[in-house]
């Protein structure tokens, strides 16, 4: 049998047990996806785990992506892009790090918004943490030229410098102006998170060509969300998407199957926000 697991610390907020053993039950395979509360000082001892053969690989969240970086012997390229592993898995005797945050986040677009990178163009980008940089690396990926803007700008020109000439900074305050050549408008701070204060955002300004999301997802309809929808004419993808996609290439490597994202496994997920 097959053995996977998540990783975080702590772990009890983690929706991918859900989603992984739904997958399990619905292909009929006999293989097990846990949870577990690791602190960072025990990572190590874990990765040993997968190395010994006990798993077959497993997931990897808050605090200890970056952790995670450090332990593997080899990582895929968005991995390094990003500057964090989010999916471990073995290959012979070789232990990889990948980060399929990116992925998801390119994939959720393909599946709700297709054509959305078609052409390139400007895409706003809010937020410059870690989501950021998987947001990123998607968008660089996919032929956009991006404006950057954070509350603290230095954290946004760290990242402009790491990603390149296509990533733009521009000062919070003026994230308003910045609407009127946005293709793609892309929220990646926790405003709008439940227990947050909302984004502070008019997007009047927005071409009806614009798709509008946000990797918030809890609430699902974060007040950006709702907002976008009240213009009728814009494509909104909201956040769980994203959730849902970046947890396919992990099943597919330690399972063996390529997990479908449909809407009964995304009805499942939003019974439980
Ligand atoms: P994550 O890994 O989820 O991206 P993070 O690294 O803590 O989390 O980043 C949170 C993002 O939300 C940052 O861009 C942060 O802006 P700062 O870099 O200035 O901290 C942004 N953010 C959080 N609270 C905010 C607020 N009240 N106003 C504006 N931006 C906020």
């Amino acid at each position: 049998m097959s053995k996977a697991f998540v990783c975080g610390y702590p772990i009890s907020h983690s929706r991918s047990p859900l989603i992984h053993r739904f997958w399990l039950r619905k292909y009929g395979l006999d293989g097990a996806y846990d949870p577990l509360s690791v602190p960072p000082d025990e990572l190590h001892a874990l990765v040993s785990r997968i190395r010994a053969g006990e798993f077959a690989g497993g997931n990897v969240t808050i605090p200890l992506k970056e952790e995670a970086f450090t332990e593997v012997d080899r990582r895929d390229e968005a991995a390094d892009t990003i500057g964090a592993v989010n999916t471990l898995w073995r290959d012979g005797v070789t232990l990889w790090g990948g980060n399929t945050d990116a992925y998801g986040f390119a994939a959720n677009l393909d599946a709700e918004a297709p054509g959305w990178a078609t052409g390139g163009g400007t895409a706003v980008v809010l937020g410059a943490g870690g989501a950021s940089r998987a947001v990123l690396h998607a968008l660089v990926e996919r032929g956009f030229d991006v404006s950057l803007t954070n509350r603290t700008e230095e954290r946004a020109e760290g990242l402009a410098a790491h990603f390149g000439p296509r990533v733009h900074v521009a000062p919070w305050e003026e994230r308003q102006h910045l609407l009127q050549h946005a293709k793609l408008l892309v929220n990646t701070t926790s405003l709008g998170m439940t227990g947050k204060d909302a984004l502070d955002l008019d997007l009047a300004a927005l071409p009806s060509y614009a798709v509008v999301t946000d990797i918030v997802y809890v609430p699902l309809e974060t007040p950006l969300i709702k907002a976008a929808k009240a213009r009728s004419d814009l494509q909104v993808v909201d956040g769980l998407g994203m959730l849902l996609h970046q947890a396919v290439p992990g099943f597919e490597r330690w399972f063996g199957v390529r997990p479908e994202v449909t809407p009964e496994l995304r009805a499942l997920i939003v019974d439980d926000i």
